[in-house]
């Protein structure tokens, strides 16, 4: 089988398909033949170097895929050879096999294709425990989601719609127009503006009830001070490590990572505010109340009340112009790979 390598720290350039064995399912394992595999930010700062939970290269990541099962290993029950189906894995998803836990997996609606299937798992499970489990939003909640056009931002928006929420959501000003046909309430361009100020704007100078941060750095701080009292912040990523640049910089890793500010306890005391820490990569030992949400989702998916947006699709082979187009920030929705 053909696999996506990363042959090591890097540019695009260092992406490979190469040629592997075919993954043999263990007990209680599948093996699904993938036909698209989620492309994740975390995919392009494996590749650069700046994504310690990925193993060293050369390795294939990808968190997500679907597709059908063509073999089971022994004691795996609930899935028959033919089955269709979309899986969380850890690592080694961008491929044209890979073999996970039964408990990773769920069958795919009959009417939905593997494509939207495969943009489903980590943007909405990252947005529904942020959102719905840990930060519980009310309707009139304002919530700020910061990336707002990309594949957890999106997944974001439709949560916090649902919600009752009032939503502002920074993105790439080409972008503002097809969000506020989405419905987001208050797009801000954080690239000609400061969206600190913005939001003050926005907001009569209150500030926000629910801030989701990829961003970390100086950013961070921002969020921070923005939050009305009750506010929760919710940090999930680190997109200012990486301004843009194909390779790592180490010069922005230590400038953003000497402006993410730590948070003293009698601090967040005093101002009635809370700071969380999401990492869905490290939740793989909590499988089974992953599966319930995962399992919710699937059915909202079903029913239509959620839907994944779709940027574009790249074959395997065409994997380097995927990372491209998510790190030259021109994606609008999920990026998917996707195997014939
Ligand atoms: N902790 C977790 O469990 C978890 C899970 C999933 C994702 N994440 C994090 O959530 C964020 C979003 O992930 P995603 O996979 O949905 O990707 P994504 O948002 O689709 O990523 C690409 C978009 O991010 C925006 N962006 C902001 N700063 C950027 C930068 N320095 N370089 C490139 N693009 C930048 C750009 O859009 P605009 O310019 O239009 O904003 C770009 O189009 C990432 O930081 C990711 O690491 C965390």
């Amino acid at each position: 089988m053909r696999k996506l390598v990363i042959t090591r720290h890097g540019g695009p350039e260092v992406l490979q398909v190469q040629e592997a064995a075919e993954p043999v399912p263990g007990p209680g394992e599948i093996r699904i033949r993938v036909r698209a595999a989620g492309l994740n930010f975390a995919d392009v700062l494996a590749r650069v170097g700046l994504y310690p939970d990925a193993p060293p290269p050369p390795v294939t990541v990808g968190y997500e895929v679907a597709g059908v099962v063509d073999a089971l290993g022994p004691g795996a029950r609930g899935f028959r050879e033919g089955d269709r189906v979309v899986a969380l894995t850890r690592f080694g998803g961008q491929a044209e096999a890979v073999a996970v836990p039964v408990e990773q997996a769920i069958r795919l609606p009959e009417d939905k294709d593997f494509v939207e299937g495969a943009a489903l798992p980590v943007n909405y499970l990252t947005a529904y425990l942020m959102l719905e489990r840990l930060a519980a939003i009310r309707p009139g909640d304002r919530v700020l989601i910061h990336g707002v056009a990309g594949g957890v931002g999106l997944a974001a928006l439709q949560i916090a719609r649902a919600l009752g929420a009032e939503t502002f959501g920074t993105a790439s000003p080409s972008k503002h127009a097809r969000l506020r046909e989405m419905g987001l309430d208050h797009p801000i361009d954080y690239r000609n503006r400061d969206f600190e100020a913005e939001v003050r704007r926005l907001t009569g100078g209150r500030g926000v009830d629910v801030i989701l941060d990829p961003i970390s750095g100086a950013a961070t701080r921002k969020n921070y001070r923005l939050l009305a009292p009750m506010g929760r912040l919710f940090l999930f990523g680190v997109s200012s490590f990486n301004r843009g640049t194909r390779k790592r910089s180490l010069v922005d890793t230590l400038r953003s990572l000497l402006q993410t500010p730590l948070f003293h306890p009698i601090q967040l005391m005093n101002a009635n505010k809370g700071v969380f820490g999401v990492n869905i990569g490290r939740l793989w030992d909590e499988r089974q109340r992953l599966r319930a949400i995962f399992e919710e989702l699937c059915t909202r998916w079903e029913e239509g009340r959620i839907r994944p947006v779709i940027d574009t699709t790249f074959p395997l082979e065409r994997a380097g112009a995927a990372h491209e187009r998510l790190q030259s920030r021109q994606n609008f929705g999920k990026v998917v790979l996707t195997i014939d």
